[in-house]
């Protein structure tokens, strides 16, 4: 019998926010709401959707391995050079080349406790050994990163803000711990969420990147920019750094929808405006209504909230399925008393609070 890799065995499955068309199809119901991935709950940009039309007619042809002008898209927008980005099929494939490129079998990587659950994934893929770090009240906490560093720390994994709590830590924190590294560990800080935040909050790339060449900062299209669906995520470094991700990438990993889509997306700041007030409005509807059912929910600088309620959550997400409601049940992160829900538009948030109302009314 073929036998499968070890590593393979013991590999935390990544489980997917359920998708609305197979919840419809399950329960056959219609009009459900899925408030499980942190989508933006208004879609592509209009630009991003003529871009995506424009570049249809071009399918038959391979895209361009290199995405020159996506990669200049970026460039200005970071104020970096192009040769300081590579592009992924989502973040998700960027993560996977840092531990292609970077984790070795018996190299520790560091990671928050509670935290995205690709990096355990990219760790154990490389056959590295993950070392989790505590987070007193779902927060990051720089000074026990620090005293978690040994001579076999490779990589250091931090989202910020953090993905599943939505906590933050401050810039500050973040270039205590870079000077505090050793050079012969890379740090991966993923702002993935970085859109949603006060610029206070994200990483000066242009400087910081010259000034450190052991840090990569990850960002994507899939939140704020509305096209997760076609799978765009890059990371900035140092041309060394970025150079080595680039041998261990497929060689058209970025199809040519995507990479249109994605450099329409950058220029269209009126969606982005418009998402951060939706994203804002939400944030403080569904927070005053949740603490009014007595239910504690964690500070969120994201684009969704960590609710915790009193006992396992499951069954309040399986309820919220049968409403048509799907959120994010998190028993894989080690937070069973909770979920995560997406900040949706207002109709979203009030379906969603409508039916916790009714299931937590039918469970008492
Ligand atoms: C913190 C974080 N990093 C990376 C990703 C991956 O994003 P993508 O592969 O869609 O770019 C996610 C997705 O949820 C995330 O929450």
């Amino acid at each position: 019998m073929l036998k499968t890799a070890k590593r393979i065995h013991s590999l935390p499955k990544y489980v997917p926010g359920k998708p609305v068309q197979e919840l419809e199809r399950d329960f056959g119901i219609e009009n459900a709401i899925k408030l499980a991935s942190n989508e933006n709950p208004l879609g592509p940009s209009p630009k991003a959707k003529d871009a995506i039309i424009q570049a249809a007619s071009k399918s038959h042809l391979y895209p361009d391995g290199d995405s020159y002008f996506l990669k200049r898209g970026i460039a200005l927008k970071e104020g970096i050079l192009p040769n300081q980005i590579v592009l992924g099929n989502g973040s998700n494939e960027v993560l996977e080349l840092i531990g292609h490129c970077y984790i070795e079998e018996g190299d520790e990587v560091l990671m928050g406790k509670y935290c995205f659950i690709v990096y355990p994934i990219v760790t154990m893929l490389s056959q590295g050994t993950i070392v989790k770090v505590d987070m007193p009240n779902l927060v990051h906490n720089l000074s026990s990163f620090k005293s978690s560093i040994t001579e076999a720390t490779k990589v250091v994994f931090l989202a910020n803000p953090n993905n599943p709590t939505g906590t933050i830590v401050s810039t500050e924190e973040i270039i205590s711990l870079l000077e505090f590294l050793p050079e012969d560990v890379l740090l991966v800080v993923d702002e993935a969420y970085s859109e949603y935040v006060e610029s206070k909050y994200r990483l000066n790339i242009s400087t910081i990147i010259k000034k450190h060449q052991n840090l990569l900062v990850l960002k994507t299209f899939s939140k704020m920019y509305g096209i997760a669906g076609l799978r765009v995520g890059y990371a900035m470094g140092s041309e060394e750094l970025i150079s080595n991700l680039e041998r261990a990438r497929e060689p058209f990993n970025v199809n040519i929808i995507a990479q249109e889509a994605a450099l329409a997306s950058l220029e269209d700041h009126e969606h982005v405006a418009r998402s951060i007030k939706v994203n804002n409005d939400g944030m403080l509807y569904l927070k005053t209504e949740i603490s009014k059912l007595g239910l504690k929910t964690y500070p969120s600088y994201a684009n969704f909230l960590l609710v915790e309620f009193p006992l396992d959550a499951t069954n309040i997400y399986e309820e919220l399925l049968k409403h048509g409601v799907i959120v994010r049940p998190l028993k894989n992160y080690n937070l069973s008393n909770c979920l995560r829900v997406t900040i949706g538009t207002r109709e979203e948030n009030e379906k969603f609070l409508g039916a916790l109302k009714k299931v937590l009314g039918s469970i008492k």
